[in-house]
Parts: C-alpha cells; sequence; structure tokens
C-alpha cells in the first residue's frame, strides 16, 4: 500500500511515511499501545524508524523500548528495516554527553547500540550542527562510524544550509556520501524550502527526510478551538508549547476550513502537501496510538492536492527563511 521512494541518488528505498519515535515511545509511555504501533507500522509497509540517543523520556528509553520490541516480535524482520540514530542532543552529564565532539559522538552511537540490542544502526545522523567543534572532527565521527560497520551511512540533521555544504564536501573528502538530510518541513514551517536546501539537496543526489510535518498535532483538527487534554501541547512533558499553536491558531482556522471544503481532514491534506513537495523522499510522522497512525496512513489513499489548494496554502501560509518562520 505504501509507495518507496528512491532516497536521493543511493540505493537505499524509504516509506513515503516513516514512523518517529520522539514522543510516546518512552518509559512514561503506555508499552502496549507502543508495540501495537510498531507493528501496525512495519505491517503496512513502514520500514523505516527514526530514533535519536535522548528520545524518551527519560532519554535513552524510547531507544531501549524498540530494542526490546524488535528483539521480541520483530527480530527475523530485521533485513526488511532502515533503523536510524542521532546523537547531538544533551544525553548524559558532563562536557561529553551532547553537542559535536568524536568523544561524543561515538560514545552515544555504542550506547544507543546497545540499548537497542543491535550490532548495527542504518543511519546515524549529526543530530544539531555544533558551532563550537570544528565540522572536520564532527564529520570524522560520522565517517568512523561508517567505516567500522556501526552505521551504514551518515546523516545531518538541521544543519542550515552553508554548514550543510561544508559537512557534505568534508565527508565526501573522507570517502564516505552523504545519505540523507533531516529538517523539519510543514505548511507552517517551510524554512528549507525558502532557504532552497530542497533543490541543493536534489543537485547532489541527497534524499530529505523531513520531520513534524503534522507541526507536532497543530495540523490536525484539535487545535481548531482550544488545547484539549491529553494533547501534546497540554502534556507537562510534550515538546509543543501553548503559546506555539495560539500564535498559529489563525492559520490553524484558515487551513482546517480549506481542508474541509477539499472534503479531508486537515492532517490528510498536511501529509499529501508534504509529500507533494520538491525533493522530500520521505515524512516522519509521530503517533499517540494506532488508531492515528492508521488514520494518518489513509491519507495516501486520496488524490494528488489540485493546484488551486495548492495556491491557497501559498497564500495562507508563504514559504520564509528560518529567522522569520513561526513555528
Ligand atoms: N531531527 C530532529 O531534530 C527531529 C526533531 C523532531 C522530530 N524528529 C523526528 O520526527 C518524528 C515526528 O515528529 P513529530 O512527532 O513532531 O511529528 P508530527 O507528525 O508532526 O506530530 C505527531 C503528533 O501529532 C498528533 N497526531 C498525529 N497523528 C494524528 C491524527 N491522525 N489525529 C490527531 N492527532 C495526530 C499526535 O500528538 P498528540 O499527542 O497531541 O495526539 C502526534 O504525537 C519524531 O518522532 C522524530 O523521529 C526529528
Amino acid at each position: 500500500m505504501l509507495s518507496y521512494r528512491r532516497c536521493g541518488s543511493s540505493g537505499v528505498l524509504l516509506p513515503e511515511i516513516s514512523l518517529g519515535l520522539w514522543h510516546n515511545f518512552g518509559d512514561i509511555d503506555s508499552q502496549s499501545e507502543a508495540r501495537g504501533m510498531l507493528l501496525a507500522a512495519f505491517e503496512q509497509g513502514i520500514t523505516h524508524f527514526d530514533l535519536a540517543n535522548n528520545y524518551g523520556p527519560p532519554p535513552g528509553s524510547a531507544e531501549r523500548n524498540f530494542g526490546r520490541i524488535l528483539q521480541q516480535d520483530l527480530s527475523a524482520h530485521r533485513d526488511e528495516m532502515i533503523i536510524s540514530t542521532k546523537a547531538g542532543h544533551a544525553m548524559w552529564p558532563g562536557p561529553y554527553g551532547e553537542w559535536g565532539s568524536r568523544k561524543h559522538l561515538l560514545a552515544s552511537l555504542d550506547q544507543s547500540l546497545e540499548r537497542m540490542r543491535i550490532p548495527y544502526v542504518d543511519v546515524f545522523y549529526s543530530h544539531r550542527p555544533d558551532p563550537d567543534t570544528p565540522l572536520e572532527e564532527t564529520m570524522s565521527a560520522l565517517a568512523t562510524a561508517v567505516s567500522s560497520g556501526r552505521a551504514l551511512y551518515a546523516g545531518i540533521s538541521k544543519y542550515p544550509l552553508p554548514m550543510l555544504r561544508d559537512a557534505v564536501e568534508i565527508l565526501r573528502s573522507m570517502g564516505v556520501r552523504t545519505l540523507i538530510y533531516q529538517p523539519p518541513y510543514s505548511i507552517l514551517n517551510r524554512w528549507p524550502e525558502a532557504e532552497g536546501i530542497h533543490a541543493w539537496l536534489e543537485q547532489q543526489g541527497i534524499g530529505s527526510i523531513v520531520f513534524s510535518p503534522l507541526a507536532q498535532g497543530m495540523l490536525t483538527d484539535k487545535y481548531v478551538s482550544g488545547i484539549p487534554a491529553g494533547s501534546r501541547a497540554a502534556r507537562p512533558d510534550g515538546f509543543l508549547q501553548e503559546q506555539q499553536v495560539i500564535a498559529q491558531q489563525e492559520k490553524i482556522r484558515a487551513l482546517h476550513q480549506l481542508a474541509e471544503s477539499a472534503g479531508m481532514p486537515l492532517h490528510h491534506l498536511a501529509l499529501r502537501w508534504v509529500l507533494q513537495q520538491q525533493g522530500v523522499t520521505s515524512a516522519i510522522i509521530g503517533a499517540r496510538s494506532v488508531a492515528q497512525l492508521d488514520d494518518n496512513l489513509r491519507a495516501l489513499k486520496g488524490p494528488a492536492l489540485t493546484d488551486d489548494i495548492l495556491t491557497t496554502i501559498d497564500q495562507l501560509c508563504p514559504a520564509v527563511r528560518k529567522d522569520h518562520a513561526e513555528a
């Protein structure tokens, strides 16, 4: 049912929709729902699971829970999956627990492999740009991850375009091809497009896997008239702030109306929009339940968005460079 797209000019195909484990897979979450989502996702053709060292809470627990479910239920299918992880955000105390040093990246990758009970990941990312560590050092850690067999491919997340260009070049000089870049991207957050990142990635043959295509849930019907209990914006451990929702509410309502007049829920409009944009290989969604996951996958069954709808979206939510973006 899912289609697979080539990741840049590499040999890797990724599902249009990938599943991320940032929220809802930690120790504080329902383990049976988490297991249900992973099994339902794989059953429906989602072959790519996106993790990071710090996903939880507590940090590390999403990888540990994923590893347990993988071993119990899916170990026979490891070669049918792409498993990604990242290092760079705060993970453990002291000076080596975050950012872009070789020390942090390689120690973190070893910890991730142990938590997930696997000998290698498919993709290892530098999770965020580090303004203080020489780029050569961070890239040398990615190159070592690949040459040592702990990762099959290297990825880069959230770097601004000039730094991304340099990183790709340095990796190339070390004999490593950048497989994939991971930016945030949604109707409400179009800075990668405004900065020409997707066009550049296409030229370079690098895939783009975009995160938070539903703007953490803002591009669903739930925030149209307030902040419902249990939603990410209402959860103390959720990353989405109430003020972010309030700042976007006018646009959310206008987009909700547009989706309604086109005969689809807002989250289907949002997912179809992202998958129709230039250079997008896959969209990493989050889900709180099997029902949400299934509902999101139904978005793929609808027809492409018309030019009229795309133009209205451009008018309501134009692509704006990062410094000016609201979400
Ligand atoms: N590289 C990076 O720095 C980075 C940063 C962020 C994320 N990511 C990756 O991207 C993944 C996805 O991010 P995200 O979770 O923010 O993605 P998202 O798809 O934009 O938001 C997911 C949230 O939207 C709500 N939702 C989803 N489907 C729904 C539906 N059908 N109906 C109603 N509500 C629905 C749920 O929140 P409620 O709890 O409110 O229901 C869900 O947890 C992460 O797991 C992670 O793998 C990477």
